[in-house]
């Protein structure tokens, strides 16, 4: 830290406004403290190191992902006792409701789902989406091309993003803008705007409560109706055992879906399309070699990845390097920090297009629970550049909006999980 620099170390990283749109400085000081160091909240640990945060990723047998999707910055329901809380932890997840999801499981139950949800990321099936997403993609970048412009999050990232995912679950063509309309009405998760009620006061049903309500009907009828259709294969799809899942856990994965590619994937088209324009020839040497675009979104991913963190709890007593860590204890596993952690990535902070072994970045994380939609992350986004810049001359970032170079005001979505701007204003010269 210099000596002018404040101390960001004992705010609370969950509410803190300024942390939660800019963390960077934060995850630099608390990694100076120590690559696992206590954050200044109900004593969760906070893992800053890259070699830590691939122990803990890595170490699914003494570290849960039971809290993954409720988060560290939530206390727990019950008190952890004794140096094993296996039973207490199963005890919470059934108790999770819509919480419990593919990403917080463990073990058996983690691998059965992950089997089936595995089966929608093959090279086969991805295939089978290229040409929806090239000719999207190209209607809607040449709809923004025609208006001169375009703010990249709301026209193009989510609707992309989200019509994409449908079409590899196999939802009719009709039923798609449905899908977009709740997506489009939602905050990002860990967004402190959460909105809980409607005009009436009503709870507002989350969207993946609405996902699962399309996704109810959608297999229950494939399933007294089979038909030679995707969602039939969703529907009918069997753990390794051949037990076929109860319905509402396919339910459940299929609005997952949704919500996992959907911010995320969004975010990350606008963070590489930010660097894109600002950092200095990189846009001219992606349109002279169309190849490269691949590498830069590996580099964006280390350096703005669109999942800052993540989260563990110690089943067992065990340790993060040789720190004693007692069972029960909240881990936020911070993916952005790790990917600038100087010990592993020379000049962290600055982007290059060459970074040897860039691929190991854990943007998508590491071990048993590495993103199954990464694939599809990469090809969503690198379609829809691809596509911009068959249709333009050259992009540029709108001053009105943002500022001139220097000055640029950008802002970025008040999430403890998410790094990605709110709105991205481009300018497109065709
Ligand atoms: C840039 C885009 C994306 C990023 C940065 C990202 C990031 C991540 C991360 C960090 C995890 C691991 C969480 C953990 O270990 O606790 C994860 C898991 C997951 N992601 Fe993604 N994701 C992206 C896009 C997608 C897409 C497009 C899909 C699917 C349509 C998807 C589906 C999943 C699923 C199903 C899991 C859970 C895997 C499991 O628990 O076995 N993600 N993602």
């Amino acid at each position: 830290m210099s000596e002018t620099a404040q101390d960001l170390t004992g705010r609370d990283y969950f509410t803190d406004l300024s942390l939660l749109l800019n963390p960077y400085e934060y995850f630099r000081q608390m990694h100076a403290r120590g690559p696992v160091y206590p954050m200044a909240h109900d004593n969760v640990l906070l893992v800053t190191g890259f070699d830590e945060a691939v122990e803990v990723l890595r170490n699914n047998t003494d570290f849960s992902s039971a809290i993954s999707t409720s988060g560290a910055g939530e206390p727990l329901p019950f008190t952890p006792r004794g140096p094993d809380i296996s039973a207490q932890l199963k005890e919470f997840l059934a108790q999770l409701g819509e919480r419990s999801l593919l990403v917080a499981y463990d073990q058996m139950q983690h691998a059965n789902l992950r089997a089936i949800a595995s089966t929608l990321f093959t090279p086969t099936r991805l295939k089978s989406t290229h040409d929806f997403m090239h000719e999207f993609a190209d209607q809607l970048v040449l709809e923004a091309v025609a208006r001169g412009g375009c703010e990249l999050v709301s026209d193009i990232a989510t609707p992309f993003v989200t019509l994409v995912i449908a079409e590899l679950l196999g939802v009719p063509p009709e039923d798609r803008e449905k899908f977009r309309a709740v997506i489009d009405a939602a905050p990002p998760p860990g967004n402190m705007n959460q909105q809980q009620a409607d005009e009436t006061g009503e709870p507002r049903l989350s969207p993946l409560q609405y996902m699962g309500m399309y996704f109810f009907e959608y297999l229950a009828d494939r399933r007294q109706n089979p038909r030679d259709d995707v969602l039939t294969q969703l529907a009918m799809a069997t753990y390794p055992d051949g037990e076929l899942p109860e319905l509402l856990e396919m339910v459940k994965l299929s609005g997952f879906l949704f919500g996992a590619g959907q911010d995320t994937s969004a975010k990350l088209l606008s963070n590489a399309m930010r660097r894109i324009i600002e950092e200095p020839g990189l846009q001219q040497q992606l349109r002279e070699d169309y190849a490269l675009i691949p590498l830069m979104l590996e580099e964006v991913l280390r350096l703005e990845g669109s999942s800052k963190v993540t989260f563990r709890i110690a089943r067992r007593d065990t340790n993060i390097g040789d720190l004693a860590v007692p069972a029960g204890t909240r881990v936020t596993v911070a993916l952005a920090a790790a990917n600038r952690d100087p010990r592993r990535w020379e000049n962290p902070d600055e982007f290059r297009l060459n970074r040897p072994r860039i691929k190991e970045h854990l943007a998508f994380g590491r071990g048993v629970h590495t993103c199954a939609g990464a694939p599809l992350a990469r090809l969503e986004v690198a379609a829809i550049l691809e596509h911009f810049f068959t249709h333009t001359r050259h992009i540029s970032l709108n001053e009105d909006k943002h500022g001139p170079p220097g000055k640029r005001r950008l802002e970025y979505e008040p999430s403890y999980i998410i790094r990605g701007l709110a709105s991205l204003y481009i300018d497109l010269e065709s």
